[in-house]
């Protein structure tokens, strides 16, 4: 099968590109003035292409977040016509759902936006998202993954409505991309899934940036092993699970 994965930061694609011998494609069949940039590469069975949102051209540092999340994931459906688009990235956990540092996390269920918040019938219930995941839940268990509910947002502290908003969904990872990804993956009839390696907790005593840097380059090998499993593992007959209800 055709899977595009979706990726934030250098840092944590590089050991992936690393890992699964990707090539870098020096002119992507997009406008050469966005900064996304894209690998190729294959599996025994899967073709693979990494989008990675790139580098702010003012800032010069990563496009975190959904603006870019979106724009990538667009430019990576129309370009390849995925059957399988996977977010794959760092998170925050959560302690009192069992998360630690380091636990690798693959979507279940529903992905949803903790931070859209617009309380107009019909608007409501868009602004909160709820992308349906392939149900991998088996492939989670053979890995050695965790099955986890996704909850996306655009900022790495975590706002008292938004904490409210985490708790109604039950969600086990906090993350700024996968909702994007899931929302456009949709739009192209494409199925998605998402990988995530926890850098902090949430609700643990430590300040969330600090523990972030602290862990990114041991969530960062941990997410490149994991990746280059579940992408050499998953096959067109898991692509049959029907969306959740
Ligand atoms: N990525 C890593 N840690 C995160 C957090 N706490 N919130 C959102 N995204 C993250």
């Amino acid at each position: 099968m055709r899977i595009c994965v979706v990726m934030a930061m250098h840092a944590e694609a590089e050991p992936v590109v690393e890992m699964l011998g990707l090539r870098a494609v020096d002119r992507p069949p997009w406008a050469s003035h966005v900064p996304m940039r894209l690998y190729e590469g294959k599996t025994r069975t899967n073709t693979i292409d990494l989008v990675v949102n790139g580098l702010d051209p003012d800032t010069g540092i990563d496009c975190i977040g959904t603006q870019a999340a979106t724009a990538s994931t667009m430019l990576g459906c129309e370009a390849f016509a995925p059957d399988l688009v996977v977010s794959a990235g760092t998170c925050g956990g959560f302690a009192c759902r069992g998360g630690e540092i380091g636990t690798v996390y693959l979507a279940h269920d529903r992905v949803w936006y903790h931070d859209r918040r617009v309380p107009l019938p019909g608007f409501d219930r868009f602004s909160r998202g709820g992308y349906p995941c392939l149900p991998l839940d088996s492939i989670a268990d053979d890995l050695g993954f965790s099955s986890g509910v996704i909850s996306t947002g655009d900022s790495l502290d975590l706002s008292p409505a938004d904490a409210r908003r985490i708790d109604e969904v039950g969600a086990h990872v906090k993350d700024m991309e996968a909702a994007a990804v899931a929302w456009i993956a949709g739009l192209f009839g494409a199925k998605f899934t998402a990988v995530k390696v926890v850098t902090d907790l949430v609700d643990g005593p430590h300040p969330t940036e600090q523990e972030f840097l602290e862990n990114l380059s041991m969530a960062t090998d941990r997410l490149a092993e994991a990746l280059t499993r579940f992408l050499r593992e998953i096959s067109d007959a898991d692509l049959k699970g029907s969306a959740p209800a």
